[in-house]
């Protein structure tokens, strides 16, 4: 009878089951293993071999064949060492295999038995609490990221040996206790607003942005603080709830990005790609495909530094999540789906030496080079930009004085209360908020009055508003009276909200 141990491969997002069988084969010390591949295999013979070795006993002189199944899921990654030496131990009569029927066993193994940092054990304890485990044993460090999944017991084996012992009864391992989500502490954020000096128009556009999800594009030369100011809108959008949370840190569970010590991200993710990131990275993909800068930028910021530098090929691909909040990925394999709900923020330099406009520093572009590099941004994503806003240089007596600005915990108050009419008025809707609003939803919840009617109309004419840029200022100015808790949209909302929009329109 061959021996059976529990334990899981990530595929997308999602922790999928694998079983570990081990059987006794043919010839002397050989171990086979079936289902990983080949470079893998390798180094985790040597690895299981030198653990086993480490133990009391020593290694089978027969030869064994391990079988990881099933075969067509990708188990890449050390995860298995652990649940491979198990099996071997169990085959050879030194664990009861009764003792491993309900748990999963993951982790990577040194040479000396004890265990390692293992990615994506989030999703894995997901999936051990699904389907009905009871228990699951991860490398010690990695216990706080798995004890973050309620009804599920988490053992954090430091080793081998450790485990061993624990399933024979001769010392017992304490569960590692689960962490309430609620208690851990609030963070601090990184970029307050109050360190932000003047800017208040901008300050202001990114807090109608957070409040009603739009995006937003930054023009402005080098140093007027795009940078500055982008790094501030997570601070000041909502707390992400448990649920946010968790499904943002399984994806950098998945990565191995997250932080040591830190086993829930609780802070919205801000994602600064360079412009010369591939398609891939910036969308997901690969053979075996995972996700790229805009899964992990979701729920929370996608930072677009020097916006038309972008090629346009990979701006173009933005689209479809833009509209989505999602990004599919086809391989023969089948397809795999990807969060992308983030938040765009761009920031570009008026022109391609950057001080068009600028009172002090002189222009030295040629009279075509502007509008050529204007156009490099296409028409379609840059009206998927709800708000277009000038950046200029800020001057030094403002930059020098001490006064502070409002605090980012002040404006997400705001924010937060902004949210939850719209969460409240949208309940029908899976998106719930102003900037993702149908147009059928728009039309029902935009209604204008006859003053608001003929501000539109002459501004419509005046600015040449695109029907597309028609649609955007009316869900602008419903976020801008959500900020200040009117029903109805007034002259005022309407007016803020065409000052974001761009001068040129086409
Ligand atoms: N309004 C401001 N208040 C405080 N510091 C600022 C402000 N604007 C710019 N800075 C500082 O000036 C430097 C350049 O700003 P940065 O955001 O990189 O500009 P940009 O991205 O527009 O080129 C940064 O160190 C930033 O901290
Ligand atoms: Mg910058």
């Amino acid at each position: 009878m061959p021996s059976r141990v529990y334990s899981c491969a990530v595929v997308g997002l999602e922790g999928v089951l694998v079983e570990v069988e081990v059987d006794y084969s043919y010839g002397l010390g050989f171990i086979n293993v079936v289902g990983l591949p080949n470079t893998a295999v390798k180094e985790s013979r040597e690895r299981i071999r030198a653990a086993i070795k480490n133990l009391p006993t020593s290694f089978p002189r027969k030869s064994l064949v391990i079988n990881l199944a099933p075969a067509n899921v990708r188990k890449e990654g050390p995860a298995y060492d652990l649940p491979m030496a198990v099996g071997i131990l169990i085959i050879r009569g030194e664990i009861p295999s009764c003792t491993v029927e309900d748990m999963i066993i993951v982790g990577e193994l040194s040479l000396d038995g004890t265990t390692r940092h293992t990615p994506g054990l989030l999703p894995m304890a997901a999936m051990a609490r699904d389907l009905g485990f009871k228990t699951i044993c991860v490398p010690a460090v990695d216990a706080a990221e798995a004890a973050l999944i309620p009804d599920l017991e988490v053992l954090p084996i430091r080793s081998l040996f450790e485990l061993t012992q624990h399933l024979i009864g001769a010392q017992n391992i304490e569960p590692f206790q689960n962490i309430a989500i609620d208690e851990l502490p609030e963070l601090e954020t990184q970029t307050d607003f109050q360190e932000i000096k003047g800017q208040e128009h901008v300050k202001r556009a990114l807090e109608v942005a957070a409040a009603g999800n739009h995006n937003l594009l930054m023009t402005g030369p080098p140093g007027a603080g795009k940078t500055l100011l982008a790094h501030s809108l997570p601070g000041i959008m909502p707390r992400m709830s448990i649920d946010e949370a968790l499904d943002v840190t399984r994806i950098y569970s998945i990565l191995d990005q997250l932080p040591s010590e830190t086993p829930l991200l609780q802070h919205r993710p801000f994602r600064a790609p360079h412009h010369t990131i591939s398609h891939a990275g910036l969308v997901g993909g690969g053979t075996w495909p995972q996700p790229g800068e805009i899964s992990l930028a979701h729920r929370g910021v996608l930072f677009l530094d020097e916006f038309p530098e972008f090629g346009r090929r990979v701006l173009e691909v933005l689209r479809q999540p833009l509209e989505d909040k999602e990004v599919t990925i086809s391989r023969a394999q089948g397809s795999l789906t990807f969060p992308a709900n983030f938040s765009l923020v761009a920031a570009m330099n008026p022109c391609p030496c950057g001080y068009y406009g600028d009172p002090v520093k002189v222009c030295t572009c040629s009279a075509s080079t502007i509008p050529r590099y204007q156009k490099r941004l296409s028409g379609p994503l840059l009206d998927r930009i709800d708000i277009h806003v000038d950046v200029p240089r800020v001057d030094f007596d403002k930059l020098s004085s001490d006064r502070l600005g409002e605090p980012s915990r002040t404006v997400r108050k705001r924010v937060e209360r902004a949210r939850k009419k719209q969460e409240e008025r949208l309940s029908d809707s899976p998106r719930g908020t102003n900037g993702d609003m149908i147009p059928r939803e728009v039309r029902e919840f935009c209604s204008l009055d006859s003053k608001c009617q003929t501000l539109i109309r002459s501004a419509t004419q005046q600015l040449g508003l695109s029907a597309r840029a028609y649609h955007r200022v009316l869900k602008l100015s419903r976020t801008i009276a959500d900020l200040v808790g009117e029903k109805d949209i007034s002259p005022i909302h309407l007016a803020e909200a065409l000052q974001y929009q761009p001068r040129d329109q086409h």
